[in-house]
């Protein structure tokens, strides 16, 4: 090349840069010229599955929009929603298990690939404190059951029962049901909140709490707190988070899944729903299994898509505070 133009844009919040080429239109139609392009990263940034996620974003944005970091964000946020009795599917009030018993999935995972996460923890009100604990306090990353429960009593949680009235009515009556021969999983009996932030430095944590299938088998549990299926967040990729029937995302490592392909050029949308098309492909029978997968990536830009229709998620940064609803492949 005979001549070569650098052109530079500098505009506030500028993130990352962003080297292109492309053909000069004005002097000479054969120059190529290298731009360099800035690209503007949308940060601080908070996105949360479904409507519970606008309480739980704007908690977590207290954080976000004062200089405070994703982790501690990601973390407070969610705590919202576990401590929401009216909610069916997270913490307090959660659906109990074919026992009766509320048991609780959660992990967390912050920008140095470190996690943590509780799998089938019961009378402990938030399992992502406990999940962020082990993975402060402890050389683990998960601790189940009783252990777990152990863990959180000597580390300070209380012990509180979290079968509400309402929930021990309904399970009664399910119990009772037909239903009860044939567990089905979807929107209106199962959902979980995955939560994904960026701070203002860049970094990206996510968070991910439940309480399950709801009537499941006493002792099951989901993708919620595996990290690489309900949660992943790689620093210098971005973070994904899923809900929906976890034995599905487990079958494919959905949220490794959807940072892999991100990290190979895919924007959040097309990585989520690439995954998505994956979890179809690998079932026989697709009827009825509902999942959702939710991404953001280094630029703050953010996407969702699932296998039908119905998933949405909630967004807020400094120019957003709304509900999306993510695409998605079928209609019920
Ligand atoms: N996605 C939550 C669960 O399957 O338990």
């Amino acid at each position: 090349m005979s001549r070569r133009k650098f052109l530079k844009t500098s505009a506030l919040g500028v993130g990352g840069i962003l080297l292109a080429k492309c053909v000069s239109g004005a002097e000479d139609k054969n120059i190529v010229e290298e731009k360099v392009v800035a690209k503007t990263t949308n940060k601080p940034i908070v996105i949360s599955t479904w409507n519970h996620g606008l309480a739980a974003n704007n908690t977590a944005w207290e954080i976000l929009s004062t200089g405070g970091n994703a982790l501690d964000a990601v973390e407070a946020g969610v705590r919202v929603t576990e401590s929401d009795a009216k909610n069916r599917s997270v913490g307090l009030g959660g659906n109990p298990d074919r026992e009766g018993k509320v048991t609780l999935d959660a992990c967390i995972m912050n920008h140095e690939n470190e996690c943590g996460a509780v799998a089938f923890l019961q009378d402990i009100e938030h399992p992502i404190s406990v999940a962020r604990k082990v993975m402060e306090d402890t050389p683990h990353v998960m601790l189940v059951g009783k252990g777990a429960y152990d863990f959180a009593i000597e580390k300070g949680f209380e012990h509180k029962d979290l079968l509400t009235p309402e929930a021990k009515a309904d399970w009664i009556k399910w119990k009772e049901s037909e239903a009860q021969k044939k567990p089905e999983i979807n929107s209106e009996n199962h959902d979980t909140i995955g939560m994904l932030a960026m701070d203002a430095d860049g970094n990206i944590s996510g968070s991910c709490t439940t309480s399950g299938w709801a009537y499941k088998l006493h002792g099951r549990v989901g993708d919620s707190p595996i990290i690489g299926a309900g949660l992943f967040v790689d620093n210098e990729v971005g973070g994904a988070c899923a809900t929906g029937m976890g034995e599905a995302v487990i079958r494919i490592a959905g949220s490794a899944t959807v940072v892999e392909l991100m990290r190979q050029g895919r924007s959040p949308k097309e990585a989520c729903k690439e995954a998505v098309e994956r979890i179809i492909k690998k079932h026989k029978d697709i009827k009825g299994l509902q999942v959702g997968f939710l991404a953001i990536n280094k630029n703050g830009e953010v996407g969702g898509h699932s296998v039908y229709a119905g998933f949405n998620y909630a967004q807020k940064d400094n120019a957003t505070e709304e509900m999306k609803d993510a695409a998605y492949e079928m209609e019920w």
